[in-house]
């Protein structure tokens, strides 16, 4: 059986070229392209710098042989490629499955190109099937959770397998909101981002340029 993850990791890795800043993005999808361009490094000789949305794809990326800088050390990123949730037809997407939308959307809008790969599960008619991720300041969240609920937004905290909250690489906790249907995507982007307490939402909204998903054997590519 083909691995679709496997598949669009290797396919994506072919779009970085010599010289480029990368972006690297966070999941088990973006692990392939990581393990995939460590191989370019390795064996074709490869040259690029690239920048982590994550601890796990930073220490991924070092072990594999990739020269790996902090955003705050490079001028510009030429392309950022990354995994998604869901992606709907306009390619705005929900991330922040794996914990790491604060960093992945500070990285991604500021890169020249944005590049989201996945399986075929990730395509979607309308966001919201996939658990909305927002990143709160704990000393904020309980009251932010119960806001939450009075708006029947179905809240709930991301946990640990061993069932503590969940704790991002930035010090805070996560709530998903099991919203089912997101009918206004903008309008609940602007209401999250603005309430006090909240660091980041996993709606990315005009945020990717391209998507490529694999959908068995096959490589389909969606342009914005
Ligand atoms: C990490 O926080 C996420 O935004 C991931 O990029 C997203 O969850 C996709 O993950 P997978 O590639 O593991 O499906």
């Amino acid at each position: 059986m083909v691995n679709e993850k496997e598949l669009v990791g290797i396919e994506a890795a072919k779009y970085v070229e010599e010289g480029m800043v990368v972006g690297l993005g966070t999941g088990s999808t973006a692990h392939h392209l990581i393990v995939e361009l460590g191989r370019r490094v390795r064996e074709e000789g490869l040259h690029f710098v690239g920048v982590a949305t994550s601890v796990q794809s930073a220490e991924l990326a070092k072990e594999v042989g990739i020269n790996i800088q902090s955003f705050n050390d490079v001028k510009q990123i030429d392309l950022t490629i990354d995994g998604t949730d869901e992606f709907d037809p306009e390619l705005n997407g929900i991330k922040g499955g794996g914990g790491a939308h604060l960093i992945e959307k500070i990285i991604a809008v500021n890169s020249d190109r944005v590049i989201w790969i996945c399986d075929h599960s990730k395509e979607v008619a309308q966001l919201g099937a996939f658990p909305l991720p927002v990143e709160v300041i704990r000393d904020a969240s309980q009251h932010l959770y119960d806001s939450f609920e009075v708006k029947g937004y179905a809240p709930s905290y991301r946990l640990t397998p061993a069932g503590d909250k969940f704790i991002t690489d930035n010090g805070n906790y996560l709530i998903d909101l099991h919203l089912e249907k997101i009918i206004n995507a903008s309008q609940l982007a602007e209401e999250l981002i603005h309430l006090v307490g909240v660091v980041e939402h996993g709606l990315f909204l005009n945020v990717a340029d391209h998507v490529i998903m694999a959908k068995a054997d096959k490589i389909v590519h969606f342009y914005k």
